[in-house]
């Protein structure tokens, strides 16, 4: 959800600043800008819509200039115009602001700052940033004095950075509540009078030698340029200038800046040969899982074990398990559900991150909260978390991004290891999701001693076959999810029906297809169907019924027969050479079996995110950017 950058070393601030904008357009965005510092001046370039109209309008008008900030806008206050779309300026265009977040108190600042002469010239709650730090700024002279002195009056979440005019080479960066990440590059000569090259003007280092710095949202958006990198804290604020960067808290401590090498690869963040993210990571689902699962996996004395990374926690005592999550971590956390309840026989709860953190929610000694979010940085679900710590519940996250807030926040960690996700929709960070939490099921039943040696070894050769069963699910059901996109693209709705570990297949083959190719869809449990919904079928509504081969077989082929009775297109998803099964239906996508019923969902679940995209593509969608949505919702 929105993204900053910042730049600040040789190159021309623009083309370094155009593509890392290009790299933060996954998290959803609306409308973007630049301002670039030269010659005593600040200049702005915006554009509504597509980053491709600010690209237009940087070529027919470049910025010169080595300091710059930038932004993607996901609208919260006003609509996404150019005139609303940052950077904000002060009245007297001498500071410039790119910001993520709410400021919740914009409207009494707003009256003040316009009673003390100040201009306002777009609907966004950003414009009094600029405006309250270039009074403050002009009162006191100091730049960084003036950025703490408008935090101290600022309420709600946000990042933000700040540019001064007079101040060409200086960036000042906030943190309070929304992720920011300080990159360091190669050192360069600040005093090399040619700065338009681009490499050839970096110096070996020694003491005249400064590093590049950026600033962005989230790591990708550093590349290729920053080797190292700084998570900023919330409370704290850095100033980065030719100097190096100066962390502090808002009160004025300092604090040590750590920085570490950038993990993420100029290549994980790239299409290669797929026509989008979505593709690309759907395809990669083999190669997630079969890392996430040997990176768990031990060789001992008597064999192979699972293993979980260390959670500090004695899970023996854990007797009540709550789930926080959102979206598709949520349809991940009702499978963690079955999972623990079945293996490890303990009682677990379900709650959506922005419903419990508005609850007062009833905690024993033994319960432990985890929270799931490929992100890690889903607000509601960060919320949650610090609820219940507040509470003194142990939090674990399973999490993506393990560099993320929720991670930090977190008492122990499990990572997903599946690489960065950039398509909007979530699809090998929910597959690799299942598959953790299965694996911390076991875990569990192990620590209580519900779990056999020999049910330990079957549980692991069921996972160890998914990786190829995934990847032969994906080649086999593609011709059919072909076929039936082409048939049902233009329909107008489509309701995806499921039991047990298959309801969760359900709603996130539901969330699918209306996210990415804006069709209304809804999933339900297959049983529920014909307490209302069932009004719905006709001879143009698609019915999806998830039919494995489980203990739930009969009862969804009743559940069939009910649609089919209605005149309802039926699709299904059930083992490819059930024959009974294909004569129900008019297409099946035929699934492989997993070796334990617990884990099919994983395998079920790939044809539905293969037949949203091919609909979505049929609709000339954008897959990898629905319209409105984010892929890192940090406000509430
Ligand atoms: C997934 O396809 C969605 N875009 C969305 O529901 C997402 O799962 C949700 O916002 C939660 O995100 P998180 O896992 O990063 O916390
Ligand atoms: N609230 C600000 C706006 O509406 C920032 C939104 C964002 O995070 O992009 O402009």
């Amino acid at each position: 959800m929105c993204g900053i950058a910042g730049y600040l070393g040789p190159k021309t601030a623009d083309s370094v600043l155009i593509v890392a904008l290009e790299r933060l357009k996954y998290r959803g965005y609306d409308s973007a800008g630049m301002a670039v510092m030269s010659e005593g001046e600040i200049h702005l370039r915006k554009a509504a819509g597509k980053l491709k109209h600010l690209a237009d309008k940087l070529e027919a008008q470049p910025l010169s200039g080595h300091c710059g900030i930038a932004h993607t806008r996901w609208a919260t206050h006003g609509p996404p115009t150019e005139a609303n779309s940052h950077p904000h300026l002060s009245t007297d265009g001498r500071v410039a602001v790119v910001h993520n977040g709410i400021i919740e108190n914009h409207e009494p600042l707003r009256r003040a700052l316009k009673d003390q002469g100040g201009i306002f010239v777009s609907e966004t709650d950003t414009e009094v940033i600029p405006q309250l730090i270039s009074t403050l700024y002009r009162a006191g002279g100091d730049p960084l004095a003036a950025v703490r002195a408008a935090v101290a009056r600022l309420e709600g979440s946000f990042a933000f950075a700040v540019v001064f005019a007079d101040q060409p080479r200086r960036i000042i960066a906030v943190r309070q509540g929304s992720p920011l990440i300080i990159g360091k590059g190669k050192a360069y000569d600040p005093a090399e009078p040619n700065r338009e090259g681009r490499t050839e003007v970096f110096t070996k280092g020694g003491s005249t030698a400064a590093r590049e710095l950026m600033i962005a949202s989230d790591a990708p958006a550093l590349l290729p340029h920053a080797q190292q990198v700084c998570f900023l804290e919330d409370g704290h604020l850095a100033d980065l200038s030719d100097a190096g960067v100066a962390i502090s808290t808002f009160a004025g401590v300092p604090v040590e800046a750590k920085f570490k090498p950038i993990e993420v690869t100029a290549e994980a963040v790239s299409k290669g040969s797929f026509d989008s993210f979505m593709a690309k990571e759907i395809a990669e689902q083999p190669t997630v899982l079969a890392r996430l699962l040997e990176s768990r996996l031990r060789t001992g004395a008597s064999g192979v074990e699972i293993v979980e990374p260390d959670l500090g926690l004695d899970l023996k005592a854990v007797n009540h398990v709550v789930f926080l999550a959102a979206g598709t971590s949520w349809h991940a956390a009702l499978l963690g559900k079955r999972f623990l309840e079945q293996l490890a026989r303990i009682h677990v709860e379900v709650d959506i991150s922005s419903e419990y953190r508005y609850r007062n929610p009833v905690a024993s000694g033994g319960t432990l909260v985890v929270a799931i979010s490929q992100s890690g940085e889903t607000a509601d679900t960060l919320a949650g978390l610090r609820l219940a710590r507040a509470k003194f519940i142990p939090v674990v996250a399973l999490v993506n991004v393990v560099t993320s807030t929720i991670a930090r926040e977190s008492n122990g960690v499990m990572p997903l290891l599946a690489g960065p996700e950039i398509g909007v929709a979530s699809t090998k960070a929910y597959t690799a999701q299942v598959l953790a939490l299965y694996l911390f099921a076991l875990q569990v039943a192990k620590a209580k001693g519900l779990l056999t040696p020999e049910a330990e070894q079957q549980a692991i050769a069921a996972a160890r076959a998914l990786p190829e069963q995934v990847a032969a699910t994906l080649r086999e059901t593609e011709e059919e999810v072909c076929e039936a996109a082409d048939l049902f693209a233009s329909a107008q709705a489509t309701v995806f029906l499921g039991r047990g570990g298959e309801h969760p297949t359900a709603l996130e083959g539901a969330l699918k297809l209306k996210e990415i190719a804006y069709v209304h869809a809804i999933g339900y449990p297959a049983g529920e169907f014909k307490h209302g919904p069932i009004a719905l079928v006709t001879s143009h509504l698609p019915v999806v019924c998830m039919v494995p081969k489980d203990a739930m077989y009969e009862k969804m082929l009743s559940n069939l027969q009910e649609v089919r009775a209605r005149s309802g297109r039926i699709i299904t998803v059930g083992q490819k050479d059930d024959q009974h099964l294909r004569d129900l239906s008019d297409h099946l996508f035929g699934v492989r079996q997993a070796h334990d019923d617990l884990l099919q969902p994983i395998l079920s679940v790939l044809p539905l995110q293969r037949y949203a995209y091919h609909v979505a593509r049929r609709r000339d969608c954008d897959v990898d950017q629905p319209r409105n949505l984010a892929k890192s919702v940090t406000v509430e």
